[in-house]
């Protein structure tokens, strides 16, 4: 199970920071993002792939929630584990909410999901008082989780103090990654008219 998630691991991230990387591009402007967002759109929405990816996903949310039952179970755990099973939790409630809720209203509303889809539910009241700390939330459990394994296996060759500076500088850059992507999507960077066929709830 471990070792089925640690591949499936790699899938989905791979995803991931081609995801957020499209996201920050929103920083030159919503054509850069629409535009990258076609070219990643090109591989990703192949539907061969685009299932393998969601099974993936699912799969990482399965197998994850049942190591945190193992390891809620024991008696003992250690900081690692710990850390690993909070943010494998956050991770796994914010897997299961955002693929259902981007690709069922994609085919529900038949709108296309791009920029203002997500950037109107971080710009407007009362939504944003949710998806603001559900999508900060949901980056950085996933930093959380990845700069554990990395802390986890790098100390074996560097000393824990090194060890220490690459799980922060990781905590970090991802920090500033979501802070920077809902800056953005708040129109804190230029101004954003949502179009009226995204005012569906
Ligand atoms: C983006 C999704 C995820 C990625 C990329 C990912 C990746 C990984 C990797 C590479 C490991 C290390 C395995 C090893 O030590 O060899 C791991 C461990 C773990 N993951 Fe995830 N994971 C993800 C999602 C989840 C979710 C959603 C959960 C829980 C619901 C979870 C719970 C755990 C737990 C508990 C461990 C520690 C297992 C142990 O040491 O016994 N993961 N994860
Ligand atoms: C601020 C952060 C995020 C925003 C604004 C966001 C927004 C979006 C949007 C707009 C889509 C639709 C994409 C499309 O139509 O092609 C999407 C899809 C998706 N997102 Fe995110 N996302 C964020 C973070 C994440 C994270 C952290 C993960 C993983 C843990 C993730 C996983 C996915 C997946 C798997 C899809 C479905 C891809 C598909 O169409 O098959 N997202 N997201």
């Amino acid at each position: 199970m471990k070792a089925l998630h640690r591949i499936t691991g790699i899938v989905v991230s791979i995803f991931i920071v081609a995801h957020l990387f499209n996201h920050l591009t929103a920083w030159f402007g919503i054509e850069t993002h629409q535009y990258i967002l076609e070219k990643l759109r090109q591989v990703y929405r192949i539907p061969v792939l685009e299932f393998i990816l969601v099974i993936s996903f699912f799969f990482q949310a399965f197998s994850g929630f049942r190591m945190c039952y193992h390891i809620w179970k024991k008696e003992q755990k250690t900081k690692v584990e710990k850390i690993q099973m909070y943010s494998g939790i956050l991770l796994g409630l914010f897997i299961i909410q955002h693929i259902p809720a981007t690709i069922g209203q994609r085919w529900y509303y038949e709108f296309d999901t791009n920029f203002y889809f997500a950037s109107r539910v971080v710009l407007e009241q009362p939504l944003y008082f949710y998806f603001v700390p559900y999508y900060f939330i949901g980056i950085m459990a996933f930093a959380f989780h990845l700069a554990e394994i990395h802390r986890k296996k790098i100390v074996q060759y560097i000393s824990q103090e090194q060890a220490n500076i690459h799980y922060y500088l990781i905590l970090g850059i991802f920090f500033i990654i979501a802070l920077l992507i809902l800056y953005i999507f708040m129109g804190g960077k230029y101004d954003i008219q949502i179009p009226e066929a995204y005012r569906v709830y």
